[in-house]
């Protein structure tokens, strides 16, 4: 407001109203796809937990992505366990969370190659491992993090890129969380980073509510 009174006597000051103007809508923009992204975390609150065939949902996510891979030079690569796992979710939000993952991680392998022109990978593979834990991983060619960075990266909020609202990987947890799995990262030996989602052989009964019904199905006693 004092450059704008001053306005008269300094035009150049109206540079300064106008750079003060565009901070202004650049943070109410922020604020405003903020609240986009949470109300609609916030509205799927009814989580409609089904089996999900990991296998599909995955060939469904690359499919997805594969245009924003190949604008950016980024093959992505799936490694899917032979007989496709099954685990309790909300296919939506699961499918979700895989593509936060995967954007991240073309978004990482872009920071990383630069200018060189160089074509890189996301690999995204299913297993189960020997302590019969399902497992998605998503791994990149990144710059990767140390384990602070590892620790800072799934804050709310925290973000390294100019556009980024550093909501994708707190809320990906979340979610996650709430079907009874875990989502972490480790530093891969491409140098990036590998983003684990994980699913205990019982996380059907430690996901809340319904699942239960799957555990059980009417008229099968508990
Ligand atoms: N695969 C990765 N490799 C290296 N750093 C990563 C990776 N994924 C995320 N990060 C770091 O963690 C930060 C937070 O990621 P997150 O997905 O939560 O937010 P964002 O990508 O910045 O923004 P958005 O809310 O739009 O997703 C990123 O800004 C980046 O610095
Ligand atoms: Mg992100």
């Amino acid at each position: 407001q004092r450059f704008l009174k001053e306005a008269d006597k300094h035009p150049d000051r109206l540079l300064k109203v106008d750079d003060g103007l565009q901070k202004i809508v650049h943070h109410a923009n922020r604020a405003s796809e903020v609240i986009k992204r949470l109300r609609a975390f916030l509205r799927k609150g009814q989580k409609r937990m089904a089996p999900v065939s990991l296998n599909a949902v995955i060939s469904d996510v690359v499919k997805l992505c594969q245009w924003e891979a190949e604008k950016n030079g980024v093959r992505l690569q799936e490694y899917l366990a032979a007989d496709s796992p099954v685990i309790t979710a909300d296919p939506v939000l699961l499918e979700q969370v895989l593509i936060n993952l995967v954007r991240n991680g073309i978004e990482a392998n872009v920071e990383a190659r630069g200018e060189t022109g160089r074509l890189s990978y996301i690999v995204v593979t299913t297993c189960i491992n020997d302590q019969r834990e399902t497992l998605i991983q998503v791994t990149d060619e990144g710059t990767g993090l140390d384990d602070e960075g590892i620790r800072q990266m799934f804050q709310p909020f925290f973000t390294s890129k100019p556009k980024g609202l550093g909501l994708g990987l707190s809320m990906s947890r979340s979610i996650i969380e709430g079907f009874g799995g875990f989502l972490d990262a480790i530093p891969a030996e491409t140098g990036g980073l590998s983003l684990i989602c994980r699913f205990p052989p019982n996380q059907h009964r430690l996901a809340p509510n319904r699942t239960a019904d799957f555990a059980h199905p009417p008229g099968e006693k508990p």
